[in-house]
């Protein structure tokens, strides 16, 4: 009954990574051990999340709750859990977030190796309605000669060693690439673990479906106009692409991976550099996609190649489906 030795063979995330540690001999398990405290951070918000909309039912809406505690918005619930699990883990020096203006520098004798960059909870606009949103974290390795600075961080995503998403919908799903294919794991409540269930994802070649928030039409440049027009009124005859846009990127993104298609943040006249930022958004994302076989354009370049000089700064993106993204790539190549 293979079904049954299936259902007994419990590939968890933990397993997962040792298993691909132990490809690494140099390494002492301190990747694992910096997986383990991220997995824990994304079970506390999956449970925070899922509480919610619960916590306004029960009349802890507003500013207190009956313990009279300030009640915390859950991106700043979220960004303070993360930023102590990453901290007592003692394998990070640097953490960029979405919610701190500056970075948070590890001092010793906490200091490990690796520097995370996550956004603690995209879409958090999302929230009350019940829309998923998400955890989007990268992990650098901080070359440790010298007392790290600022400029450790500010990488090019391709020199990422891994990163991953999880997403907080109907159920809760983590999807992780340390550098060799993609992986999902879905959070099984009843044993606390995210179990193996989307082995090796790979993004189809082409898709149907086409993801931008198309309320800033007017102020696209003209590729970007071009490509959507291309989606909605095919010139050779194939069929129009379906819009779906959930205006959570993580869950936007995670579709596209599972469906195939593209998804868009172009820049436009109001914003030049786009919304959505490098470091915890773009490249995480980016680097999910071509692990995936699909890829990440800015306009300009191969998102992974960007080299950011701040560490909120923004850009464009493009990614998903290999070949839908070379239709956008040669709109800008004809621009220029
Ligand atoms: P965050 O909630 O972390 O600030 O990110 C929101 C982002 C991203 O999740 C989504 O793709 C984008 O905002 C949607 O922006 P628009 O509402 O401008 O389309
Ligand atoms: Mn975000
Ligand atoms: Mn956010
Ligand atoms: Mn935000």
């Amino acid at each position: 009954h293979a079904g049954e030795a299936h259902r007994t063979d419990l590939m968890t995330i933990t397993r997962y990574v040792l298993n691909e540690q132990s490809k690494h001999p140099e390494s002492r398990g301190d990747f694992t051990i910096l997986l383990n405290h991220i997995v824990l951070g994304c079970k506390f918000v999956c449970s925070a999340v899922s509480k919610a909309g619960l916590a306004k039912l029960i009349g802890l809406a507003g500013d207190t709750n009956v313990q009279g505690e300030e009640q915390k918005k859950l991106d700043v619930l979220s960004n303070e859990v993360f930023i102590k699990a990453l901290v007592s883990s003692g394998r990070t020096c640097i953490l960029v977030s979405e919610e701190d203006e500056e970075a948070t520098f590890v001092q010793p004798p906490l200091r490990g190796k690796y520097s995370v960059v996550f956004d603690p909870l995209d879409g958090s606009s999302n929230i009350d309605c019940g829309v998923s949103i998400g955890t989007i974290f990268g992990i650098y390795m901080i070359k440790d000669a010298h007392e790290p600075t600022i400029e450790d961080v500010l990488q090019p995503g391709k020199n990422m060693l891994a990163a991953g998403y999880c997403m907080y919908g109907s159920s809760c799903t983590l999807v992780l690439s340390t550098g060799s294919g993609v992986n999902g794991f879905t959070l099984d409540p009843s044993l606390g673990e995210f179990i193996l269930t989307h082995p090796d994802i790979k993004i189809p070649q082409k898709g149907k479906i086409y993801s931008v928030n198309e309320g800033n039409a007017k102020n696209w440049d003209g590729p970007t106009a071009k490509y959507v027009e291309n989606c909605k009124f095919p010139i050779d005859g194939s069929p129009a692409k379906s819009l779906r846009y959930i205006g959570s990127m993580v869950a936007d993104v995670h579709r596209t991976l599972l469906y195939g298609g593209i998804f868009l943040y172009p820049a436009d006249k109001k914003s030049p550099n786009g919304k959505l930022r490098v470091l915890y958004e773009v490249f995480p994302m980016s680097f999910l996609m071509e692990q995936a076989g699909g890829q990440a354009f800015t306009g300009k370049q191969r998102a992974l190649d960007l080299i950011p000089t701040q560490i909120h700064e923004r850009s464009p993106v493009f990614l998903g489906s290999y070949d839908d993204v070379e239709e956008i790539k040669a709109l800008y190549a004809a621009e220029e």
